[in-house]
């Protein structure tokens, strides 16, 4: 947390009751310029809105040139409300009905279908309109596992595998080709691996004129490696060129982040409420629940978010007095915990509890489970 992130946190902390939601929308600037300066033409910019939904977050990135990724009719219709039109909409899903698939064809949106089936039905339904495929290749390659498992791969519900993708070599009505490699992901270089096994597929689809690389981009929580743009600009528009060149036209480059674009814009804020000790650990009740910022719920012990401790005066509370702290959240519920394993100075009422990494899935993944309602989300 930057001081002058820390002092707007503060200021807003005296004036906000409850625990809230503060995005620095700067940093949300800077990061989604960094995709639109990625240096291949044509090429598209799709935020994935399931990161964060908010409707002003979606206004902002529209500002910066992002247009959108959508996985659900809510939120293809949000961002028909904002403006978004067309082709400027990617869908992806799986399991989509007729009545889904014929909202999604009237938007006029980018479809990525996920299974033989699911081309069937689109084909049966509107046989002159043009599809892209998600493709699995974690046959061909040695896929990763990602923080929420594997998106490619036998272990991975998700696109079509080689072989059914070989079943539809040649048809005409397939336009583009995507893969969503995994999610968090520093290594540019896996990224570049997992791309060139879709650039060998472009072979059995003469049609295509995209290629949707999906998301993925990772922010590293932990400080220790960072997405290396300037690498990824080289490497990926290096494949794109050559790619166009080979087929004689141009391919657009489609990509689809969402955690990257404003996760370390946000940060959850939160009161001390009530301390006490078990075990010698710390544990620390504040005025928020897990079900308002929930990623420790869903992704239990495999989620950090930095935590920092203010004393109502707005300074960060002695460091050198450490000690093994859990922060749990003012529900009954026994997993309501907001972080764990943290070591944090003694903390009082009062206290000033920020978490980082907030902006993405966080906001977005709240459930009305316990019943708190939804943390208030500011924009500054
Ligand atoms: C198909 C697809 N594209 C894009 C995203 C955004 O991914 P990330 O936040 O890892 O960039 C997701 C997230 O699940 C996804 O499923």
């Amino acid at each position: 947390m930057k001081p002058r992130q820390q002092n707007t946190i503060v200021a807003l902390s005296k004036s906000e009751k409850n625990s809230f939601y503060v995005y620095f929308k700067e940093r949300i600037k800077e990061v989604s310029e960094m995709f639109m300066a990625i240096p291949y033409y044509p090429k598209s910019i799709h935020f994935a809105m399931m990161a964060n939904s908010n409707p002003d977050f979606i206004r902002l990135i529209r500002q910066f040139g992002l247009k959108v990724f959508v996985n659900s009719a809510l939120h293809l219709e949000l961002a028909q409300e904002i403006g978004y039109q067309k082709d400027e909409i990617v869908f992806a899903a799986s399991a989509m009905n007729d009545d889904l698939m014929t909202s999604v064809k009237d938007a006029g949106a980018t479809l990525i279908l996920d299974s033989l089936g699911q081309f069937k039905r689109w084909n049966s339904l509107f046989p002159d309109q043009k599809v892209g495929l998600r493709c699995n290749i974690g046959d061909s390659v040695k896929a990763k596992e990602s923080i929420a498992g594997y998106f490619i791969g036998q272990e991975s519900r998700l696109g079509l595998t080689p072989d059914e993708l070989q079943q539809l070599a040649g048809h005409g009505q397939i336009e583009g080709l995507h893969v969503y490699v995994g999610t968090n992901i520093t290594d540019v270089d896996y990224f570049i691996y997992c791309y060139e096994e879709i650039i060998r597929l472009t072979q059995l689809f003469p049609s295509i004129s995209y290629l949707d690389f999906g998301g993925g981009f990772g922010l590293d929580e932990t400080g220790e490696s960072i997405f290396d743009f300037e690498a990824y600009y080289k490497k990926v528009s290096g494949l794109m060129s050559k790619l166009s060149n080979q087929l004689g036209k141009e391919i657009k480059l489609m990509l689809e982040p969402g955690r990257i674009i404003g996760g370390d814009a946000g940060f959850f804020v939160c009161k001390v409420v009530d301390v006490k000790k078990r075990n010698g650990k710390q544990l620390i009740g504040v005025n928020a629940s897990s079900v308002q910022f929930p990623r420790p719920l869903l992704y239990p012990d495999k989620t950090f978010h930095p935590v920092t401790l203010l004393n109502n005066n707005g300074r960060e509370t002695k460091i050198n007095d450490q000690q093994d702290s859990i922060i749990y959240g003012c529900s009954t519920y026994s997993r309501d915990f907001l972080a764990k394993n943290i070591q944090l100075p003694k903390a009082r009422p009062d206290d000033i509890v920020v978490l980082g990494y907030a902006g993405s899935y966080s906001a977005s993944a709240y459930t009305s489970f316990l019943g708190f309602p939804p943390a208030k989300e500011i924009f500054v």
